[in-house]
Parts: C-alpha cells; structure tokens; sequence
C-alpha cells in the first residue's frame, strides 16, 4: 500500500482516503458487509436512506434479478430516524470509514425535520436522497421539477451545517436542469446515477416479477447511462460528483473519474461479493501505480 496514492478531496475540508465509496441501500449501515471482511478500506459508507419516521417499505417481491443487474423496490423501509440514531449510526460509526449518511422524505418538512435531527450524529456530510423511484408512485417530484429541486434543497441548506450531497435522478430529460437548481439552492455536491425505471414480467403468471410492478434498474446494465449523466452534469455545473451505477471494478472507477466524478460508490455488485468495494481499493492501487497515473490526474474537477 502506497501512503497517499487514492487520497482524494472531496470536498473543502473532507478529504477520504480512497475515491470508493459504499453506495446507499446496498450494503445497509456497512454492519453486514463487516462480517465478510476488514471495510476500513473503504474511502466512506454511505448509509440506507433514513427518514422522519419508520417505513415498512413495499411488500414482497422487491428484488429480481436481471440478465444484467438487479430491480429493486424496496420502498425506502428504514426503522425511522430516532431508532436509526440510537442503535445504527453507533455501529456504523464503529466500522472505520467516515459516514455519509443518506436521508429522505417525501415533503418539503419531512426533509427538513430529518436534515436538522441528524446534524450532530457524527456523520461527515449527508446526501438528501431525491430519487428514490418506488416511492410516491415513482412521480419523483423533487428530482423530475428543476423548480422542486431547488426548493427542497433550499430548505435542507437552510438547516443543514454539514455539507450534502443531492442524490439526482436519471429518470427525467430534465437531469441538467435539476442539477443546476440543486447547485443554485447550495447543494456541496450531487450523486449520479440513481436507479433507472424498469419492469420484469412473469410471462406464465401474466404477472410482473415485482410485487409493485414496477422497480428501479441498477447495476452492469446501466454503467453506460450513469457515465452519460456523470459527463453531462459535470458538463452543467462545478460541483463534485459521486458517481454511481454499475461499477465493479478498478477500470470502472477510473472511467468514471475521467467523465468527471471525484468520486465513486459501489452498489449493486456488493450482492456478488460483499468485499467488492474493498477489492476495488486494492486493485486501483495496483492499477494507478502500473499506469504511473494519479487520482488527480484522472478526476477533471479543479479544486
Ligand atoms: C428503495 O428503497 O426503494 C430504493 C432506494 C432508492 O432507489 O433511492
């Protein structure tokens, strides 16, 4: 291990030791991950989304996998903010990495009350999760309306003295433009790519694969698509970006940071191997030092 290679500055006054980064929902608080393996590797967890109040999330089926990745809708089911900071953050804490954590609501106020409850919890930043397309009927109002957007994110500045991160959609043509509203508002920085609308369909039962019918698309399948937006939004705006969707491997994260992330986080390819993340730390290390190439060297952004 080379001290220092993967260091990367995220943000003014964040710096995390590597650009790979935990994707929410996929690897829950890192407590389970953690019994596969050492996740101190890991440059941040970021957390499953938490909010104001306990979800039960969408009935059963709410996985299926594809011929290339995975449809969830797991309907945001989370044990509500009080009983997340009593008994999870403590253990997430725990693992080593710092904590970003991931919050949602489905109001203007729900994403307040839950941005001011956790300012203290000993989190580094947050990302306000906009995107989640198996709530509200998949409308997604704050991440499909430039004028939404930058209202909620608004209010989540207002009370918020951490930096977040706004979790953007790919569902909408609209992507820049909300993108621009998130930054307008005072967003610190955005994650893309959340999960693509998709259906799979039980020909035999007539029925969809989904107790809801319809999910959201994540990994290999949509690499393509997160790196498009990466590119585009990085194109529209100047803030950091965590990019996310697809990524399994060293040569992934590098692709990425070229089209314009200072970042990455791993999600789906966590259901393969748990560790996979910490593998990709490990790998990109062999890779930088191979290629005589340097994180900054890949990541356009100009801090
Ligand atoms: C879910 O809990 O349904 C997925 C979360 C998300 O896509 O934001």
């Amino acid at each position: 291990m080379r001290a220092g290679l993967l260091r990367t500055s995220l943000l003014p006054g964040l710096t995390l030791a590597n650009p790979v980064l935990s994707a929410s929902g996929c690897y829950n608080h890192g407590v389970e991950g953690a019994r596969f393996g050492d996740v101190k590797r890991l440059g941040a967890l970021v957390t499953k989304t938490v909010t104001p109040r306990p979800r039960a999330g969408n009935p059963p089926p709410r996985l299926w996998e594809t011929s290339a990745g995975m449809l969830n809708s797991i309907g945001l089911e989370n044990p509500g903010v009080e009983r997340f900071l009593a008994e999870e953050m403590p253990r997430a804490l725990e693992l080593g990495p710092p904590v970003i954590l991931n919050v949602g609501g489905e109001s203007l106020e729900e994403f307040e009350q839950v941005t001011e409850r956790v300012q203290d919890c000993g989190a580094v930043a947050l990302e306000v999760n906009l995107s989640c397309p198996n709530v509200q009927g998949g409308q997604l109002p704050f991440a499909t309306s430039p004028a939404a957007c930058e209202e909620v994110v608004g209010r989540v500045r207002r009370v918020s003295r951490l930096p977040f991160f706004v979790k953007l959609s790919p569902n909408t043509h609209l992507v820049a433009d909300v993108a621009r509203a998130a930054a307008s508002a005072g967003a610190d920085g955005l994650t893309l790519i959340n999960t693509l609308h998709g259906r799979g369909i039980d020909w035999r039962r007539r029925r969809p694969c989904l107790a809801e019918g319809s999910g959201g698309l994540s990994g290999p399948a949509i690499k393509p698509v997160a790196l498009h937006f990466v590119a585009l939004v990085r194109a529209a705006v100047r803030l950091p970006i965590l990019g996310v969707g697809g990524i399994a491997t060293a040569e992934d994260v590098c692709e990425f940071l070229v089209a314009g992330a200072s970042a990455v986080q791993v999600g789906t390819a966590h259901f393969l191997d748990p560790l996979c993340g910490v593998h990709i730390v490990e790998e990109l290390e062999e890779l930088l030092v191979a290629e005589g190439e340097s994180i900054d060297n890949l990541s356009s952004l100009e801090q």
